[in-house]
C-alpha cells in the first residue's frame, strides 16, 4: 500500500459555547491512500464537517497528530499565511451549496482563479475552457452559474478545482441538493478522477453514493469507525435528508 497522503492520530477538538464546551473529536484516526474514495457517514452533529475542516487545514486540531501530502500540520509551527498558500495549491474544498461566484459565468469561475493563482491569461483561457468541457460542460460554459442546476453547478466547482491542480478533494454532503441522476453523474466524475491518483474525503448521509466509495466510516461520539458498507444501509445513517 502506498503511503498516506493524510494521516491523523489522535485528533482532539471542541468548541465553547457559552461557558459550556462541546468535544466534538475525541482521538481521530484516520489514514487516507492516494487515490483512495473515503465516505464518511454519521450522524447530524457529529463533527464530519469539523473533521474535514481540519483535513482541509480550514481548522487546526485542538490536539494529536495531523499530516496532510507529507506535510505536519503543527499549529506551532506554521502560520495562517503559510496554510492559506498550501491550501489553495493542494486541497479543493466542495461544500453542499456551491462556492462560485453567482454572477459570473462559469467559464469566469475558473478562468478568473487561474488567472489569480498566476496563470498568464492565455494559459488560464484555454486551461478553464478544456477542463470545463471534460466535465461536459461547454454548452454551459457561458451561462451564469446562478442560472445553472446543482448538478452543473457543482461540476463547475470540481472543474474549477481540477483546473487549479488540486489533489485532496474535501467535500462537504457534495450531493445534498441533487436529485438522483445528478449524484451518480457527480460520483461517476469523482471516481474517474480518483483512478487518476486525486484523492477524495466525503462526508454524507447519501446512502447512493455507497457502491462509489473504497473505504467507509462512521463518526460516532468522537471516534472514528471503519465500518462496512452494508452497516450504512441497514443502520441509523442511511437517508439523504438531515
Ligand atoms: N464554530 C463552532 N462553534 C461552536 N460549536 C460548533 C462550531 N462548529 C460546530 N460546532 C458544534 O460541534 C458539533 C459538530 O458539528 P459539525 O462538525 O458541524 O457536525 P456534522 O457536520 O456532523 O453535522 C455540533 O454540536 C455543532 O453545534
Ligand atoms: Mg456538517
Amino acid at each position: 500500500m502506498r503511503l498516506p497522503i493524510i494521516k491523523l492520530n489522535d485528533v482532539h477538538k471542541s468548541y465553547h459555547y457559552g461557558d459550556r464546551r462541546i468535544e466534538v473529536l475525541k482521538g481521530v484516526r484516520l489514514r487516507v491512500a492516494p487515490g483512495e474514495v473515503v465516505g464518511i457517514f454519521g450522524p447530524s452533529g457529529s463533527g464530519k464537517s469539523t473533521l474535514l475542516h481540519i483535513i482541509s487545514t480550514l481548522d487546526l486540531a485542538d490536539s494529536g497528530y495531523v499530516e496532510v501530502l507529507e506535510r505536519v500540520i503543527d499549529p506551532e509551527r506554521v502560520s495562517e499565511d503559510e496554510l492559506a498558500i498550501f491550501r489553495r495549491k493542494h486541497i479543493a474544498i466542495i461544500f453542499q451549496s456551491h462556492n462560485l461566484f453567482p454572477e459570473m459565468t462559469a467559464y469566469e469561475n475558473v478562468y478568473f482563479s487561474l488567472l489569480m493563482r498566476g496563470l498568464s491569461p492565455r494559459r488560464a483561457g484555454a486551461r478553464a475552457r478544456e477542463t470545463l468541457k471534460s466535465l461536459g460542460l461547454s454548452a454551459q460554459m457561458n451561462k451564469n452559474v446562478q442560472y445553472l442546476s446543482g448538478g452543473e453547478r457543482q461540476r463547475v466547482a470540481v472543474a474549477r478545482a481540477i483546473a487549479m491542480g488540486a489533489e485532496i478533494y474535501v467535500c462537504d454532503e457534495p450531493t445534498g441538493e441533487l436529485d438522483r441522476e445528478n449524484a451518480i453523474n457527480l460520483m461517476e466524475i469523482l471516481v474517474d478522477l480518483a483512478k487518476e491518483g486525486k484523492t477524495f474525503v466525503i462526508a454524507t448521509h447519501d446512502d447512493r453514493l455507497l457502491p462509489y466509495f473504497d473505504t467507509v466510516y462512521r463518526l460516532e461520539d468522537g471516534i472514528l469507525h471503519k465500518i462496512e458498507k452494508k452497516e450504512v444501509k441497514h443502520g441509523k445513517d442511511a437517508g439523504t435528508s438531515e
